[in-house]
C-alpha cells in the first residue's frame, strides 16, 4: 500500500498565505496589527519552543505578538492579574496562556487562568463558553490543534462526512474538541481513551484515525484499516537513542538529529504504520504547524469582531 504523507506543514504556508492580505487590511484600517497575548510561566523546553514558533509565525504574518515570560514561582493571583489587564487592553484582540503551568501552582490553576480571559479574546477556544459553542455546532474558536486537523483533512481532499472517525484520547484540549469537530462535519465518531477495551477491535473500523495520546509509537500497524487517513497529534519529546532506535530503525537520520540536538520531537503513530495506511501526517511537519496557523487565524477573526462590535 503506497501511503500519502499530509503535509501539514505546506497546508499552514497555504493557511497564513491566505491570512497575510486580511491582516494587512485590517493594521491599515485600525493603524495596529491584530494583536496576540502570550502568556508563558515557567521554564517547561517544549512549551518554550512551542511559544517561540507562535511567536516568529505570527510576526511573519504580520501579526503583532507580545510574549510574557513569568518565573515558575509566580503566584497564581499575578498571572490572573496580567490576563485581566490583556482583557481591559482595548489594543490586544487574542489571550493564550500557554499549558502546562508550573506544577507547584494550585491544581485548578489552569481552570482558574481559562476562566478568567475574556472569552471574547479567548482565541485558544478553551473558555466554556467557546466551548459550548462548539458544542452547540456554531464554533466561535475551535481549539486550535483539532481546528488544524480539520483543516489538514480538507486541505488534503480527505473526505469527512459519513466517514468512521475514531480519536483515542479525550483531553479537552484536542480529543473532545476534535470529536466535536469531525461531528460537526457528519463523520461518525467514536472516543477511545485509556478504559477503552479492545481498542485495536475500534480502531481498525478506522476511515480517519486521530491519535493524541502522547505516547511514542503507541498506534502500531494491527490497529489501522488499509488505507484509512491516519492523523499523528501526538508531540513526545525523546532523549533515548535506544527508544529513537526501537522506533526507527538504526539506519535512521533521526537517530543523527536526535545526537546532534539531544532529544527529537516524537509522534504516538509508529512509522511502520505507513505499510498500512493510505495517508499519514508526519511529526513533525503534519498538525503541529497547522495549530500555529488556526492560533493567528482565530487571532484574526477576534480582532475583527472587536472591530465589527466597536463600530456597531
Ligand atoms: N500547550 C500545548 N498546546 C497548547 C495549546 O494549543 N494552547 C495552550 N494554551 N497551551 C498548549
Amino acid at each position: 500500500m503506497s501511503c500519502r504523507r499530509l503535509d501539514g506543514t505546506a497546508a499552514a504556508a497555504a493557511v497564513r498565505a491566505e491570512l497575510a492580505p486580511q491582516v494587512a487590511a485590517f493594521a491599515v484600517r485600525q493603524g495596529r496589527p491584530p494583536s496576540l497575548a502570550i502568556v508563558l510561566v515557567g521554564d517547561d523546553p517544549a512549551s518554550a519552543v512551542y511559544v517561540r514558533g507562535k511567536e516568529r509565525t505570527g510576526g511573519e504574518t504580520g501579526l503583532r505578538v507580545t510574549v510574557k515570560r513569568l518565573p515558575a514561582d509566580t503566584p497564581l493571583a499575578d498571572v490572573l492579574r496580567l490576563v485581566r489587564g490583556f482583557n481591559d487592553d482595548d489594543e490586544c484582540d487574542g489571550i493564550l496562556v500557554q499549558s502546562p503551568l508550573p506544577a507547584a501552582m494550585a491544581a485548578d490553576a489552569e481552570v482558574q487562568v481559562i476562566e478568567t480571559i475574556d472569552p471574547a479574546k479567548d482565541v485558544d477556544g478553551l473558555h466554556p463558553c467557546n466551548v459550548g459553542l462548539v458544542v452547540e455546532g456554531r464554533p466561535r474558536f475551535a481549539p486550535c490543534t483539532p481546528s488544524g486537523v480539520i483543516e489538514l483533512l480538507d486541505r488534503e481532499q480527505v473526505p469527512i462526512a459519513g466517514r468512521h472517525a475514531v480519536v483515542i484520547g479525550r483531553s479537552g484540549i484536542v480529543g473532545k474538541p476534535m470529536s466535536l469537530l469531525l461531528l460537526q462535519r457528519d463523520a461518525t465518531v467514536s472516543i477511545c481513551h485509556s478504559k477503552t477495551a479492545d481498542l485495536a477491535a475500534i480502531t481498525s473500523q478506522a476511515d480517519i484515525l486521530v491519535s493524541a495520546v502522547g505516547r511514542p509509537g503507541f498506534v502500531k500497524p494491527a490497529m489501522v484499516k488499509p488505507g484509512a487517513a491516519v492523523v499523528d497529534v501526538g508531540t513526545t519529546p525523546i532523549s533515548d537513542p535506544e527508544l529513537a532506535g526501537q522506533l526507527f530503525g538504526e539506519s535512521s537520520p533521526r537517530l543523527v538529529t536526535l545526537a546532534a540536538k539531544g532529544s527529537i520531537v516524537v509522534g504516538d503513530v509508529h512509522p511502520s504504520v505507513a505499510d498500512v495506511a493510505g495517508a499519514l501526517s508526519p511529526v513533525p511537519g503534519g498538525v503541529g504547524p497547522l495549530t500555529i496557523a488556526m492560533l493567528l487565524k482565530n487571532t484574526l477573526t477576534a480582532a475583527e469582531a472587536r472591530e465589527k462590535r466597536r463600530r456597531a
